[in-house]
């Protein structure tokens, strides 16, 4: 039954298989603001349609500091690190405006076209270690996360030896990154971390340390486990659509395109991690959103948004998606958007050429899913060829 007003859902929604939408999502748009209870017990204002998430992703009046007292907690306090991140660098103008501007000096769109041949050679050599071992293969540990722990660590100029050590890491490296700056600052390289040493602004100023640390920290944390998730997802939205994947066999052109779409349907995000704190009251479609309120611009609502997409539930490879917003939007949008793009572009294509018969070998109501309110993604996935 869709949602009546004055329910109050908890958030994030359950995605009940790669085929099957969160019941919340029928009717969802009618309310452009509703109130939802967080996994914490704490509720904030979720945010559903296009226009408005990202219209409240440029909005002054909106804050992403999450040292406020009075903004809602997102887990118990036994949760995940992610609050301990937000406190250590500045997260609203003009000091987030001030290192944006500095990160994107160092990370630029040349950087990532120069990092395209190694991925695709990454991806190649992880395509030949699959068909050398048979049939059969865990997708996640077999292709997705050593994929993208290569990239991250290419682009950041962390060692091959000392890569093993950050696989599957439970907690972020803050030891490690602070130890790997030290090393770039006495013999820099032509990687990220010694080009975010190097950068000015206009003024000349630099990066702080801390700045520089936590940056080059939520890079690596970011650019791993996001994008390793969202290939997974990728795939198993493709391999529960036939249709899907043979058009795009048909026409491996069509692999950027069917990245976005794929990013919009995905079924790994939740917005949990975009909550924010109003700093005066806003109309949000007719409601009013009231100063000191948290709330969530919802990625995945606004990408099931009717009058940005039509017939959002169909995944269509061909649709024209490139105003999908599971890269956020405005200030924060993700820093590594394209990198990640590349990484999916060239991971998928690959698949797909080099496995011709690629199938799950498992029914997909059984893959097994992470219980984590920040990442709904697999936890494995077993396929064949
Ligand atoms: C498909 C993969 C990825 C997805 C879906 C994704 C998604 C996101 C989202 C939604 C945000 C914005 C959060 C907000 O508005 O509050 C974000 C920010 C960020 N992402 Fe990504 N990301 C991906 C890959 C990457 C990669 C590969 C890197 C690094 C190379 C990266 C680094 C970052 C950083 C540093 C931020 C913080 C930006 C800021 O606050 O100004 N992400 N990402």
């Amino acid at each position: 039954m869709a949602m009546q007003p004055g329910d109050c859902p908890r958030y994030p929604f359950d995605w009940p298989s790669p085929i099957d939408q969160p019941k919340e999502l029928a009717g969802l748009h009618d309310r452009p603001a509703l109130r939802v209870e967080l996994p914490s017990g704490d509720t904030a204002w979720l945010v559903t349609r296009h226009r408005d998430v990202r219209a409240l992703l440029t909005d002054p009046r909106i804050s992403k500091n999450r040292n406020r007292p009075d903004i809602a907690r997102m887990t118990p306090p036994s949760g995940t690190p992610v609050k301990h991140f937000q406190n250590q660098v500045d997260m609203d103008p003009p000091g987030h405006t001030r290192m944006r501007r500095l990160i994107g000096k160092a990370f630029t769109a040349i950087r990532v076209e120069g990092l395209r041949p190694r991925v695709r050679t990454i991806v190649e050599d992880l395509l030949d270690g699959m068909d050398r071992g048979g049939t059969s293969a865990e997708l996640s540990a077999a292709f997705a996360h050593p994929l993208s722990l290569r990239v991250i660590c290419e682009l950041l100029g962390v060692p091959p030896a000392e890569r093993g050590q950050l696989a599957g890491m439970t907690a972020p490296p803050w030891e490690y990154m602070r130890e790997l700056i030290d090393r770039k600052r006495r013999e820099p390289g032509d990687d990220l971390v010694s080009e975010m040493l190097r950068v000015t602004d206009a003024d000349g100023a630099r990066l702080s340390e801390t700045e520089l640390h936590w940056w080059a920290t939520v890079l690596l944390l970011a650019g791993y486990e996001t994008t390793a998730h969202q290939m997974l997802s990728a795939v198993v939205l493709l391999l529960c659509h036939p249709e899907q994947l043979a058009a795009l066999r048909a026409d491996p052109g069509l692999v950027p395109n069917a990245v976005e779409e794929l990013l919009r349907h995905q079924v790994v995000g939740t917005s949990l991690s975009m909550l924010r704190y109003v700093t005066e009251d806003l109309d949000v479609g007719g409601v009013t959103v009231p100063k000191g309120a948290s709330v969530i611009p919802s990625l995945e609502c606004a990408n099931h948004d009717p009058a940005a997409f039509a017939e959002p539930s169909t995944l269509d490879v061909t649709r024209p998606a490139t105003h999908q917003l599971t890269f956020s939007y405005g200030r924060h949008f993700c820093v590594g958007a394209p990198l990640a793009r590349v990484e999916l572009q060239l991971g998928l294509e690959g698949l797909l050429r080099r496995f011709p018969g690629l199938r799950l070998a498992e029914p997909v109501d059984r893959l097994r899913r992470r219980q984590d309110p920040f990442t709904q993604g697999f936890v494995e996935v077993p396929v064949a060829w």
